[in-house]
């Protein structure tokens, strides 16, 4: 809206001498003008400005006349301030009445100004010009507070989110770091311990062929221990023990790959692994608990080259579009035991990578589309999210990457989110 557009004023005065002179020097002085001939009617104009403020728009000033019939025009000062919507507009008073009394309540009623009649036309529009402009002048700077304030806001959620993560990275890649000693111990003893197993195996049939009739007490013993069982599992302890310790190997590198410490420098890294390490992370999530069956994830990886990106905060946005995507699935499943699925799709599409991570959950309602990318907007209960998952996402995509991050939902049917970033940072 223009200025010019916006030069409105309300005149109410039931004198209409007074409302045609003054209407007349405010137009020629460029100002649009609207008139009431008594509070009611500037009541009832107001209300409908309220309605619809696109097709009439709020004045700018209110010149009130004092002596009116019906509510006076202190009055009307008075309800028009008591109201939120009209609070701001400034009122001149214009008033026969001038002794200092007056004065005194009107201003005190919250005008801005008080013009004793008969009146000046010079100034009169002397003093609209200027509480015009202060109008003007403080709508910009209660806008500019506003947009500050947001700003403000925002960033503080974002710092303190920062700082937590941060801390959170250093806590997982120290315990990263701790677990991996005593496991490169056990990795390492278990191929001599199988090598010692089979020595020893050897060397006991050894005995056994050459003294087929041990001492008694040792054919008690071999009997008692079941020796051929023992020999047979020991090898299949060992095994597992192997296999366990290389998923232990695998979740320490998935925890040191997710708390990256070069959160701060754009590396080419495979995306694929990045997704596999944060799945990894998030097993325990997604394997069957209680009567809820487990979530199949479906990985349909495309060709997707080495991306430049910020590994430590891409694991963020993976890891909370994940989580998301399973606390909806459990919530399906709550309300009618639907099979769970998450599904991922990657490909290349006009220079820049794609990732999109669906789930067949809840979905979501149109109000609540509108807002998830906000800071603090959380459908979920206290102490369960803090509704800073998305919005922090959103930024690494955005911001970081200068990449998007879109979501389509139908309710009751599933989500997904499509993470598009551009190949070359
Ligand atoms: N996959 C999804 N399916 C359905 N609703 C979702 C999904 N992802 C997000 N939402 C909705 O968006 C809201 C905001 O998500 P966001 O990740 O920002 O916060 P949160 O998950 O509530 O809390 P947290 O800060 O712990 O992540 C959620 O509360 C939920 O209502
Ligand atoms: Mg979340």
């Amino acid at each position: 809206m223009s200025d010019s557009d916006k030069k409105f004023i309300l005149i109410v005065d039931d004198s209409s001498t007074n409302l045609s002179v003054l209407s007349q020097a405010l137009k020629t002085a460029g100002y649009k003008v609207r008139v009431a001939v008594d509070g009611e009617s500037a009541m009832a104009m107001l209300e409908k400005c309220a309605l619809d403020q696109r097709k009439t728009p709020f004045p700018e000033l209110i010149l009130l006349d004092v002596q009116m019939p019906g509510i006076n025009g202190f009055e009307t000062c008075r309800q028009l301030k008591a109201n939120p919507a009209t609070r701001a507009i400034p009122v001149i008073f214009m008033t026969a009445l001038a002794d200092a009394q007056s004065k005194i309540e009107g201003l005190s009623l919250g005008a801005v100004d008080y013009i004793t009649k008969p009146f000046e036309q010079e100034e009169v529009i002397a003093r609209v010009n200027i509480h015009w402009r202060l109008k003007q002048l403080t709508d910009n700077l209660e806008q500019q507070v506003t947009e500050r304030t947001g700003a403000l806001q925002q960033a503080q959620v974002q710092v303190v989110q920062q700082e937590k993560l941060s801390a959170l990275g250093q806590l997982v890649a120290g315990v990263a770091h701790e677990i991996n000693n005593p496991l490169s111990f056990m990795v390492s003893n278990i191929a001599p311990a199988k090598e010692y197993l089979a020595e020893i195996t050897e060397l006991l049939s050894l005995y056994q062929k050459h003294y087929p009739e041990p001492a008694s007490d040792i054919a008690i013993k071999i009997e008692e221990i079941d020796l051929d069982f023992v020999m047979e599992d020991f090898s299949h302890l060992l095994d597992s023990m192997r296999i366990g310790t290389e998923r232990i190997k695998d979740i320490s590198l998935a925890l040191r790959n997710f708390a990256r410490s070069d959160g701060d420098t754009a590396t080419a890294i495979d995306l694929h692994e990045t997704l596999d390490s944060t799945l990894l992370l998030l097993k325990h999530r997604l394997k069957n608990r209680g009567p809820r069956p487990a979530i199949e994830v479906i990985q349909n990886y495309g060709e997707l080259p080495p991306i430049k990106c910020y590994p430590g905060p891409m694991n963020q946005v993976f890891m909370n579009l994940l989580a998301n995507a399973i606390d909806a699935l459990e919530d399906a499943w709550e309300k009618d035991q639907r099979s769970l699925k998450i599904t991922i799709n990657t490909e290349v599409l006009r220079e820049s990578a794609i990732v999109r991570i669906a789930d067949n959950g809840l979905g979501m309602a149109e109000e609540i589309q509108q807002h998830l990318f906000e800071p603090l907007f959380t459908t979920k209960g206290v102490g369960k999210g803090t509704g800073l998952g998305l919005s922090i996402a959103k930024q690494i995509v955005k911001d970081k990457h200068g990449g998007q991050l879109c979501c389509k939902s139908t309710a009751d049917e599933g989500t997904e989110f499509a993470i598009e970033l551009p190949m070359q940072v």
